[in-house]
């Protein structure tokens, strides 16, 4: 694949750039005469999805925005799980290797989804912004701390408007939150707890052994693209479809997957900024009596992270952010009566930051944030709060996606990608946070040798301090080997 940008395709996405501002002039039909509704084709993007089943079937649906853009083409390595994209978008090619649609279709693609499994986000966003391509990638970012570096940079390099798929991101929530922050409401914080109930999909249990064939609307060649860069491995139904999250080959646990959900408030209303240090503590599995099992490969069945900030321009205090999952939650600060939920919902997810006037919750995505006040008063948002986001309560997922394609259309730089609430300037540096603390889980777990007795040593279960400008663990050279990964043979170079 060409790695730099061909000088045709630049062509049709500098029209649509143009268009934004000086179409208008030259139409000869003037709208109103073509009917209500009516969007002219040079107002629309040509889409492209990379992963269309699961949650990437909303992603292009949503940026396809019943019409406000064309769907041309659509890569997914099976088409079965893809089906509803596939039948829906019935006119767009169809690929099964993202490098071959991109390649080909370098000239016809303004802009990409991308909802596959976290190991190829990166890798698969590399290939399209060298194309010129805008991108919308799911969260996490990456599948790791260099891949989301190379990201930030990249999306700067080649002009491109970029956009997480935290959605919670543009959640009128998240506004609200930030209003009474610089109101000073809360005071500085100094304390912050983030939680999910992930996993919900098998994770923490010993790799698989037993055999099992290919669905049969798979090929070979199908399950070779799906592994991607990662390690090759037999099919197994638990390194497929959703599961794929619980192995660190493919997935990045329950911290990477809930984990740009629940710190991005706190990472945005604080203006936080890479962590000074990281460590942690995660559950053990026993399948025998005294040794726990163990399981490398396999993300854990729950963790406990600690990650230090220092005082930021906003924040005028260090911080320390503790994030647990599988189960494991924070308890009620005083503030919060006993009877009432941590955060939302019956609190499977929440954030709660602490502050020296009083702190401030909410559930995953942004969701109904509130204020306890030290003096015991209670503030919630207003339900017909819109944080000035017009698609707050008219399009699906506060129009997360749909706002990244009318970035998309205004260009680089425009006001338009200027507002967008996770370009990769912001979801970068916040997802190499996320992904920190996945450093440390993975120290964790990783044996560094054998004591004198035969035992597995864990030299990396230790505080590791963090040089985060130069992406270096300064204290157990080790950890560093996470900070990246070796991609498969065919997999190398794109990134
Ligand atoms: N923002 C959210 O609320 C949200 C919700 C769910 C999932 N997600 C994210 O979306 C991504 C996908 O998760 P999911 O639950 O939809 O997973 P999934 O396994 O259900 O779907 C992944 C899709 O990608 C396809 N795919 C796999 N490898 C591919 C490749 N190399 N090229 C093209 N297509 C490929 C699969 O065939 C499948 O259709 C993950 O990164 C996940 O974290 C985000």
């Amino acid at each position: 694949m060409s790695k730099t940008k061909k000088s045709t395709f630049s062509s049709r996405r500098n029209f649509i750039k143009a268009g934004a501002t000086t179409a208008a002039g030259f139409m000869i039909v003037p709208r109103h005469v073509l009917g209500k509704g009516f969007i002219p084709p040079s107002d629309k993007l040509n889409l492209a999805a990379i992963g269309a089943g699961g949650k990437g079937w909303s992603d292009i649906n949503n940026a396809y925005a019943d019409g406000a853009n064309n769907v041309v083409a659509i890569c997914d390595t099976d088409f079965k799980h893809a089906d509803r994209a596939i039948t829906t978008f019935d006119k767009a090619k169809k690929y099964k290797d993202f490098r071959r649609m991109i390649d080909e279709m370098s000239k016809d693609i303004d802009a990409v989804t991308i909802s596959g499994p976290d190991h190829m986000h990166g890798i698969a966003a590399m290939a399209a912004m060298q194309e010129g391509m805008h991108v919308y990638v799911q969260k996490p970012l990456t599948h790791n701390i260099y891949e989301a570096r190379m990201l930030t940079e990249g999306a700067r390099k080649y002009r491109i408007v970029s956009q997480m798929g935290n959605q919670g991101a543009s959640n009128p929530g998240q506004v609200q939150m930030m209003n009474w922050f610089n109101e000073g409401l809360i005071g500085k914080v100094h304390t912050v707890h983030c939680w999910t109930n992930r996993p919900v999909w098998p994770q923490g249990i010993p790799v698989p052994t037993d055999k099992h064939e290919r669905p049969s609307h798979l090929s070979e060649e199908d399950w070779e693209l799906y592994i991607g860069p990662g390690e090759m491995l037999n099919y197994h139904p638990l390194y497929y479809l959703f599961k794929w999250r619980g192995w660190w080959n493919f997935g990045t646990g329950a911290l990477g997957d809930m984990g740009c959900h629940l710190i991005d408030p706190p990472f945005r209303v604080l203006g936080l900024g890479y962590p000074t240090d990281v460590e942690c503590s995660v559950g053990q599995v026993f399948t025998k009596d005294w040794t726990p099992e163990y399981i490398p490969e396999g993300c854990p069945p729950s963790s406990y992270v600690k990650l230090s900030f220092p005082s930021t321009t906003k924040n005028d205090s260090p911080v320390t952010l503790i994030w647990s999952d599988g189960g494991i939650r924070p308890f009620h600060p005083d503030l919060i009566p006993a009877d009432e939920p941590l955060s939302a919902t019956g609190s499977d997810n929440g954030v709660i930051m602490i502050g020296d006037k009083g702190i401030m919750t909410c559930g995953v995505y942004g969701a109904s944030p509130i204020v306890w006040l030290n003096n015991g008063d209670k503030l919630e948002m207003p339900k017909d709060f819109d944080g000035g986001n017009a698609y707050a309560f008219t399009k699906p997922e506060y129009g997360h996606q749909l706002m990244w394609t009318e970035a998309c259309k205004a260009g680089f730089d425009s006001e338009k990608h200027r507002s967008l609430t996770s370009s990769f300037d912001y979801a970068g540096p916040m997802t190499e946070t996320v992904l920190m603390g996945n450093l440390a889980i993975r120290s964790y777990q990783t044996a560094s040798g054998k004591n004198d007795r035969g035992q597995l040593q864990f030299d990396g279960r230790k505080k590791l301090l963090w040089d985060g400008k130069s992406m270096r663990i300064t204290n157990y050279e080790p950890a560093n080997g996470f900070v990246k990964r070796e991609y498969r043979q065919g997999w190398q170079g794109l990134i």
